[in-house]
């Protein structure tokens, strides 16, 4: 979910409703606004994309205030209604509460509540932490920060927690726990929010916010102490992108964007990180040298595209550092009792660094006292303040749901730790190093000649509109690849779409072709390991069978083309390097085919880019 507070002179509800449009990446199942006025709060909601709560306040204006909550919903408990939208009130309606997370010992609480008369107005956990503080506040006088605190002790679970009072204006209150909130520090305003997109109109100078938190704006202060009242000394950094950044630049799609901004993105995750020397530096590794020389084992960490992109890691890693590479579902890890200690490195991949499934299993790392590294693109996000050592990715912000150049830039990065690990331990290849460092160097332009050749991949998303099941094929780094294009398929044309392993082929999914049946298939580069031989010859054995093949090979490569009914080109790069150029055409084709069938391209349904719940 998105969350937005404001406190300052402007109009809340312009600057509440922009951060949400800002947001509405992390969910688009409803959106709402509460706005506090000198006569107290008032709010409008409404289910469905931001776009439906505009036109709720043009039929039904508020008033003008200054202070204001917003939130855009992915929803957890109850149905994605107006009813279950936040935010939520408690019965007076002087408390106006948005929530991204879970609470979940919020039936105990909701049973004592209502032991106690008070009504219910939605199913949502969420509610609950509205009547809650009107049970607080008497108590502990008019202190909003004070009755957050005894709340958010009460609460189980992760959250975000944003709340105005409609007696207090000019005040929003924050808390924090397993969730993201940052504040923004304006001049003579303040913000809060999920993430700084949402501010980066108005300021560039960001508040971190730690665990267990809870943080007050006022038009002129911010005040963060931790649940029990103690005061705490946040620190700040500088958001070092601009808001043209978060917007569409002439793109249709913000994926489109995304896609195109690819080369930049490979480029400024390489940038500074080969000295002058020849030496690799990760200026954000936090563990030395002595720690990763003794490392015997790397586990890979990561859900959705980020699970792929380690999945291709794991080929170079094992290949470069001979050090074994597990890759596992984040979701999957912490609960099969994992055999993890000190001497493994467990390498945590998220674009957001705030995917919970991931978070948790980080957690259960360290308690087993992994090392642990994340590979992030959000600057100060849970996932690496969390970590033993960080390499951020400088994709820049990622909008659009379906994750491209955070992949790429993922891989990249995947890569240099392989290089990182393989240098400090000395491993045999030192110019090999170079060599390597020269070819990802080589490839924003690669990326880029892909992109030019975009035309033809979208001509043929054109012709394949009517299809309802497309295959990908794909041998060891384009394995990975395969997967990573068909599930850009399901996520935004909807449509059955698997990705196989080429050789696997013949031990069951051959029998699924049928005649016209769209297959990619991701040629490997010729080399001295017959794997290019092997996967033309996967190529034959479809098309004998009926396939539509879709063959994307290198420049050069003859070899395939009698048995490719369509040839898309890929500038000739080495094994290891191919899934950064051949993920591309995938990409577009997602793309095209999306928009051809009239789908919301960057928000596709029942998906949030940030997934905060387990
Ligand atoms: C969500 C998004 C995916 C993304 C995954 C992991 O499910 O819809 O596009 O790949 O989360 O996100 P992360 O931020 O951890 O990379």
């Amino acid at each position: 979910c998105g969350i937005v507070g404001y406190a300052g002179s402007r109009s809340a509800q312009d600057v509440v409703v922009g951060g949400l449009r800002r947001l509405e990446y992390r969910g688009y199942d409803s959106a709402g606004v509460a706005l506090v006025t000198p006569g107290g709060l008032v709010s409008r909601k409404r289910a469905g994309k931001l776009t439906n709560l505009d036109k709720l306040l043009a039929e039904a204006p508020l008033p003008t205030a200054h202070t204001g909550i917003g939130h855009t919903r992915w929803a957890t408990h109850g149905a994605p209604n107006d009813l279950n939208a936040h935010p939520h009130l408690d019965s007076s309606g002087r408390f106006a509460v948005v929530h991204n997370g879970i609470i979940e010992n919020f039936a105990e609480l909701r049973a004592e509540l209502e032991a106690k008369g008070r009504e219910f107005a939605s199913e949502t956990d969420t509610e609950t932490v509205a009547h809650l503080l009107a049970e607080e506040i008497g108590p502990a006088g008019d202190d909003l920060a004070e009755a957050v605190r005894a709340v958010a002790r009460r609460l189980e679970g992760a959250f975000t927690l944003v709340i105005a009072d409609g007696e207090q204006p000019g005040l929003v209150v924050g808390a924090r726990r397993n969730s993201p909130l940052v504040a923004g520090r304006g001049d003579g305003e303040n913000f809060l929010a999920s993430d700084v997109a949402a501010f980066i109109d108005y300021t560039r100078e960001a508040v971190e916010l730690g665990q267990d938190q809870v943080v007050a704006i006022t038009a002129d202060a911010i005040s963060v102490t931790d649940f029990s009242g103690e005061s705490v000394e946040p620190s700040t950094y500088h958001v070092d992108w601009d808001a043209s950044a978060a917007e569409k630049g002439g793109f249709d799609w913000f994926m489109l964007k995304e896609i195109d901004e690819q080369p930049q993105a490979v480029a400024d995750t390489l940038l500074g990180r080969y000295a002058a020397d020849g030496s690799l530096q990760l200026d954000e590794m936090r563990l030395s040298d002595d720690e990763l020389r003794d490392i015997d084992k790397v586990i890979i960490i990561a859900c959705g595209t980020a699970f792929y992109a380690g999945l291709v890691a794991k080929y170079a890693i094992e290949h470069w550092t001979r050090v074994p590479c597990e890759v596992e579902l984040a979701s999957e890890f912490r609960y099969r009792d994992p055999i993890v200690d000190r001497s493994t490195l467990v390498v945590a991949i998220s674009q957001s660094g705030e995917t919970m499934d991931t978070l948790m299993a980080i957690r259960h790392a360290r308690t087993q006292r992994a090392n642990v590294l994340a590979i992030c693109n959000t600057n100060g996000s849970t996932i690496p303040r969390e970590s033993d050592a960080v390499i951020y990715t400088h994709a820049g912000p990622e909008i659009a749901v379906a994750s491209t150049k955070g992949f790429l830039s993922q891989v990249v990065a995947c890569y240099l730790l392989g290089l990182y690990l393989a240098q400090v331990r000395g491993a045999k290849f030192g110019d090999e190093i170079t060599a390597i460092m020269h070819e990802l160097e080589s490839l924003p332009a690669a990326i880029r000649r892909v992109l030019d050749d975009g035309e033809q991949v979208r001509e043929l998303a054109r012709e394949l509109v009517d299809k309802r099941s497309v295959l990908f094929l794909g041998r060891h780094a384009g394995y990975p690849v395969a997967l990573e294009g068909a599930l850009k398929l399901k996520e935004l044309a909807y449509i059955h779409a698997e990705g196989f392993a080429a050789g696997e082929l013949k031990h069951g999914p051959i029998a699924l072709i049928e005649d016209d049946l769209p297959v990619f298939v991701i040629v490997p580069p010729r080399g001295r390991d017959q794997l290019n031989e092997k996967v033309i010859s996967n190529v034959q054995e479809i098309r004998a069978r009926g396939a539509r093949t879709i063959v994307l090979a290198e420049d050069g490569d003859e070899h395939v083309v009698p048995y490719a009914d369509h040839l898309i080109r890929l500038p000739r790069v080495p094994t290891l390097m191919q899934p950064l150029v051949a993920t591309v055409p995938l990409q577009l084709f997602a793309c095209e085919l999306a928009d051809r069938l009239g789908h919301d391209v960057d928000q596709p349904r029942n998906l949030a880019k940030s997934v905060t719940v387990e």
